[in-house]
């Protein structure tokens, strides 16, 4: 798929199943990821990816981390918490890593990193992969961020589901630019 058509067609697949990306497929999206516009070249990225067994490690850590914000918490809830993990073949762990620098603030860093985990999950729609980035309480969470090794200069900016789509892609409306665009002076 051309760079044009995936730009305008991109859809996240909240359904995904086996087969995951292959290896060079990851190698792909990373190396996309790698393109991102980067003020000063900081690369102010990390990727954490995980697979296979991985995923129901790091469903015990999103467990633990439930229970650590609410100890009164119930089966069912720790239960959802757990299986989160199991609803893709490959999550990649989209990391903001943050430096000093007096011409780079650090809101620019993080637009960069968002910038990289955008170019994941476009460039997986374009190999006809299955993308959906995720954020919610884990990402934000100081159990999680310990569990996966963050240090304290970085921030996760999404958990990135990725697989095959499992149904048909949603139709999307036109998209109309006179609602977002207009002309200065007039
Ligand atoms: C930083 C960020 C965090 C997000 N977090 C979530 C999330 O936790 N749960 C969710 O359902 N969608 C989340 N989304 C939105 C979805 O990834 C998706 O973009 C949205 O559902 C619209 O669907 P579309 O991408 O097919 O247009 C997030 C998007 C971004 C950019």
């Amino acid at each position: 798929m051309d760079a044009i058509t995936a730009l305008h067609n991109r859809v996240s697949s909240p359904l995904l199943k086996e087969p995951a990306p292959s290896p060079e497929q990851l190698e792909i999206l990373l190396k996309a990821a790698m393109r991102a516009p980067d003020h000063k070249m900081l690369k102010p990225w990390r990727f954490i990816i995980i697979e296979g067994q991985g995923r129901e490690r790091f469903g015990e850590l999103l467990a633990e981390a439930a229970q650590a914000k609410d100890p009164q918490i119930n089966d069912d809830a720790l239960i959802k918490a757990r299986n989160k993990p199991l609803r893709a073949p490959i999550i990649i762990v989209s990391i903001a890593c943050f430096s000093e620098h007096p011409k780079v603030p650090e809101v620019e860093q993080l637009i960069t990193a968002g910038a990289a985990a955008n170019n994941i999950v476009t460039a997986a729609f374009a190999l006809g992969l299955g993308a959906y980035w995720r954020t919610g309480s884990p990402a934000y969470d100081e159990t999680v961020k310990q569990g996966l090794g963050l240090t304290n200069n970085e921030e996760i900016t999404g958990f990135i589901y990725l697989g095959t789509p499992d149904g048909r892609n949603r139709r999307l409306p036109e998209s109309d630019t006179s609602e977002c665009s207009s002309y200065w002076p007039g």
